[in-house]
């Protein structure tokens, strides 16, 4: 049993002025400042609690499988795998995204049926092949946990805590997983050396002959929009993506935009995490996508030599950004 002190040391080190990393809410550089709901305004108590719960394994039916049990911080927050495994191990049909840059989206899930990052968090926890609790279940067994109420009545005013409050803390923490000042947003913002020659050949293609962004478009590179590039559509029974969500036909085989910041360091892509590489995603491109009844018309095949390949892949290297890695897991968790 570790004493209920180091638990109010860690809340209180929340309130440490010069902390770097996730405590300080403003973003890095080339990111608008962070849209904070107004019925979950940000507070550094908030964050801490959201971070020490969000890398809590209690918060699961088995006591191992915390989020970032599949959004590993050492990876963009995304999965290692194609598919996430949860509790007993059993598979998912999707891979796990990443949490850069989150408080910016629109829509969550690859299909986009969460619309909040609050209202996001009970698909996870409910999920019996993610973190199979129930909400009352998971409030239940924090509040157990004597060392979480002086975080909680430093994050909300008391210490009662209801899967309300966990979900608002959770939320906050995502809010703080970031990434800016790139070397593209360091160009963006004047400093015309901060791209290579290779870089700016890349970007121009990226922004002319490959229409990219009429896709990958604003601070993070998504239109937060849901298109069919025709992945995973040649696999027996498809995922339906964006359809599950509308039942419109036209939604077929439609996934969320997503970013492309850090692609380096969050391997393998797409939904399905089909694509190993990044070469691998730009032959789909370079193909005009892939052949189905629904694939996007903005889609046209082009013509892929080495040299084009090196200045795309060398700009999208030139995203990779500064924030998420200065996340660290919590030393001790409340007992
Ligand atoms: C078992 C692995 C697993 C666990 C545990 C898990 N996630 Fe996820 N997460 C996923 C997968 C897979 C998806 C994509 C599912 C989909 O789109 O249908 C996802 C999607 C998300 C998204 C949407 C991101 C986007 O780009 O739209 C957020 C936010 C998120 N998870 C946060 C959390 C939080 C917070 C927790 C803990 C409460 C958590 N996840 C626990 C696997 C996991
Ligand atoms: C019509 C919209 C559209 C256009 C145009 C488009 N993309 Fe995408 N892109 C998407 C969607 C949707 C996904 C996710 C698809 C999936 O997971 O099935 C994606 C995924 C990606 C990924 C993988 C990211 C990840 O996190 O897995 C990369 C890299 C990428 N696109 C780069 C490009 C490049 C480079 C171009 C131009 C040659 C381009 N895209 C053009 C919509 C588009």
């Amino acid at each position: 049993m570790r004493p209920p002190g180091i638990a109010l040391l860690v809340a209180l080190v929340g309130f440490s002025p010069g902390l770097a990393g996730p405590l300080d809410y403003s973003p890095p550089p080339g990111l608008p400042p962070i849209p904070w709901p107004v019925n979950n305004p940000y507070s550094p108590a908030r964050a801490e609690l959201g971070k020490i719960l969000f890398f809590d394994g209690r918060l699961s039916a088995n006591d191992v499988v915390s989020c970032a049990f599949c959004h590993d911080p050492g990876h963009a927050f995304a999965g290692s795998g194609a598919f996430s495994v949860g509790v007993d191990g059993k598979h998912e049909l999707r891979r796990t995204p990443t949490l850069i840059n989150r408080a910016w989206g629109k829509s969550q899930f690859w299909d986009g049926r969460a619309l909040t990052l609050e209202a996001q968090i009970v698909g996870p926890i409910t999920n019996p092949d993610e973190m199979g609790m129930t909400t009352e279940g998971v409030a239940r067994k924090v509040s157990a946990i004597k060392g979480y109420g002086p975080l909680f009545a430093a994050a909300f005013g008391d210490s009662g805590v209801t899967f309300d409050r966990i979900a608002k803390a959770i939320a906050t923490f995502e809010r703080t997983i970031v990434s800016g000042n790139s070397a593209y947003d360091r160009y963006r913002a004047g400093d015309k050396s901060a791209l290579t020659k290779q870089q700016k050949d890349g970007l121009d293609f990226f922004e002319k002959k490959g229409e990219c962004a009429e896709c990958h478009s604003g601070p993070d590179f998504s239109n937060e929009e849901f298109a069919n590039i025709g992945v995973g559509t040649d696999r027996p029974n498809p995922d339906p993506g964006r359809e599950d969500v509308t039942h419109k036909r036209s939604d077929t085989g439609r996934f969320k935009v997503p970013t492309l910041r850090d692609l380096a360091s969050r391997a393998p892509y797409m939904h399905d995490g089909s694509a190993k590489t990044l070469s691998d995603v730009l032959q789909i491109y370079a193909k005009g996508g892939l052949p189905n009844p629904h694939l996007d018309t903005r889609l046209a095949p082009f013509y892929l030599d080495k040299e084009t390949e090196r200045d795309l892949l060398a700009f999208l290297d030139s995203l990779n950004g500064e924030g998420w890695q200065n996340i660290k897991p919590p030393a001790t968790f409340p007992q």
